[in-house]
């Protein structure tokens, strides 16, 4: 079925069918490649946008059942090099490692610095807890959520 949805700020039209992802859509589709598919089982976390101002998994949402809806993906916080703050605190932070997590990551981040400009360490790990990361430990994962809160302050 034709669905159309804002995504990242503008009008998108594709042809899906019922059992289409709406990670597929955006990567296969959409060619927005940011978001990552590490398990397609809602485990990981690395296919993290938002859709209607709520953190999905994109892989468990149906693309149909973005219709109408405004999409946002990692893409929508870079402008060409000109990375955002959470990225560019990712970076820094040594919190980037196979980076395979860190879209997701730092779109959970992003919406977490949104809501709690200040958050505590239990509040960052309660936040990112949907999102795994089998690389850096997580320490400095935290360590550019702070970092990046410094930056948005
Ligand atoms: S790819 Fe969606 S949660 Fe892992
Ligand atoms: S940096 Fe490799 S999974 Fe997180």
């Amino acid at each position: 079925m034709l669905i159309r949805v804002t995504v990242n700020g503008l009008p998108r039209a594709a042809d899906v069918s019922p059992a289409m992802s709406l990670l597929t859509l955006l990567r296969d589709e959409l060619e927005l490649t940011g978001s990552k598919n590490a398990c397609e089982q809602g485990e990981c976390g690395s296919c993290t946008v938002w859709l209607d101002g709520e953190l999905v998994c994109a892989c468990l949402v149906p693309a149909v059942q973005a219709d109408g809806g405004e999409v946002r993906t990692v893409e929508a916080l870079s402008h060409g090099d000109d990375l955002h703050p959470v990225q560019d605190a990712f970076l820094e932070a040594g919190a980037v490692q196979c980076g395979f997590c860190t879209p997701g990551l730092v779109v959970a981040t992003a919406d977490l610095l949104a809501r709690d400009p200040h958050p505590t360490d239990d509040a960052i790990r309660e936040a990112l807890a949907g999102n795994l990361c089998r690389c850096t430990g997580y320490q400095k994962i935290i360590e550019a959520v702070h970092l990046a809160e410094e930056a948005l302050a």
